[in-house]
């Protein structure tokens, strides 16, 4: 998959994959039972399941990408935001499949979290997931530097009622009914594009970026987060369940709003190309001082995935 973006692109993207998977196991909370442990154990089924974990790449990669020498303090904040990012995510997949949402058996090449431990443990799991990563970042706000907290808040914005959470209510309420263009552009850039935006914006705040920098990187996390749920709905129909790690077709199943349901398979590539070409764009202003190269191939790479 990575082949043609070359080996130093693949070996980077496997190395901040490797990073997140070594800190999430401590972050994710204990397994002691007299404290819940069976919420722990149920989120961490789902959490260390292997997922792409494209939301804490992205900030690790933003970061250095604008800070090269980074102190301690300063990467053990990001690692922390990272993780934090994507506990919130795995939580969504764990809500999203419920049987009372998109009723998923499969997640990540295993059964879903529901069927594993019921319902009310999946639940509560993905509470968990959320709770904790609270925890995970308010631990790393220092008062002296307001940024941290800046960048919480810009994550739990995202999380929120005006990002992914009010992006699953329209995606539901959009079941069976036929939306404009533009409401199915707000629809995606709502339940997964302000979840793949806000780690961009994330490590641009923490890193203290200035403004023009900040707001070139927030555009290019737009149109990157719309070009990545546009892709998952094209690798809905054209993907098989197997590699996908999730039920494939079920969107045409429950007459789901997507790009493929309602623009066709071709324009919807079409889409999702204009939307690649778009976030790349946004990065022209800062090669003249920072190198872009990882976070264009990232942007291909997502254009052409499998799974
Ligand atoms: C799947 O997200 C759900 C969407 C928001 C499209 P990913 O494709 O990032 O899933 P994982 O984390 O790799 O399992
Ligand atoms: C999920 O969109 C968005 C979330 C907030 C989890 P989908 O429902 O299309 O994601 P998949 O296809 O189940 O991963
Ligand atoms: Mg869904
Ligand atoms: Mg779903
Ligand atoms: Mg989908």
């Amino acid at each position: 998959m990575t082949n043609d973006l070359g080996q130093p692109f693949a070996d980077r993207l496997r190395a901040y994959q490797n990073r997140i998977e070594r800190a999430l196991p401590d972050l994710a909370g204990d397994l002691e039972p007299l404290t819940g442990g069976q919420v722990v154990t149920a989120a961490r089924y789902s959490l260390l399941a292997g997922g792409k974990r494209i939301r804490p790449v992205l900030l690790l990669a933003v970061a250095d990408m604008l800070q090269p020498d980074q102190d301690e303090p300063l990467s053990g904040r990001l690692i922390r935001f990272a993780c934090a990012l994507e506990m919130i995510h795995t939580y969504s997949l764990i809500h999203d499949d419920l049987p009372c949402m998109d009723d998923d058996d499969l997640r990540r090449g295993r059964p879903t979290c529901h069927k594993v431990y019921g319902e009310a443990m999946a639940v509560l799991a993905g509470d968990h997931l959320l709770n904790r990563a609270y925890e995970v970042m308010l631990a790393a706000i220092e008062p002296g530097r307001p940024e941290t907290l800046l960048a919480a808040q810009r994550v739990s914005a995202a999380a929120g009622r005006s990002g992914m959470i009010g992006g699953q209510v329209l995606d539901l309420q959009a079941e069976k009914t036929r939306l404009s263009p533009d409401a199915l552009e707000r629809l995606h850039e709502m339940k997964t594009g302000a979840l793949l935006a806000v780690p961009v914006e994330a490590a641009a705040v923490l890193c203290q970026a200035g403004q023009a920098v900040t707001e070139h990187l927030a555009a290019f996390g737009r149109h990157l987060g719309l070009a990545f749920q546009i892709r998952d709905d094209m690798l809905d129909l054209t993907a098989d369940t197997k590699t996908l790690g999730k039920t494939a077709g079920k969107d045409q199943r429950d007459m789901k709003s997507t790009y493929v349901t309602l623009y066709g398979l071709e324009e919807a590539g079409r889409r999702l190309r204009q939307a690649t070409a778009a976030a790349e764009t946004s990065l022209n202003a800062l090669d003249k001082d920072l190198d872009t190269s990882f976070l264009r191939n990232l942007a291909r790479f997502l254009l052409r995935r499998s799974q």
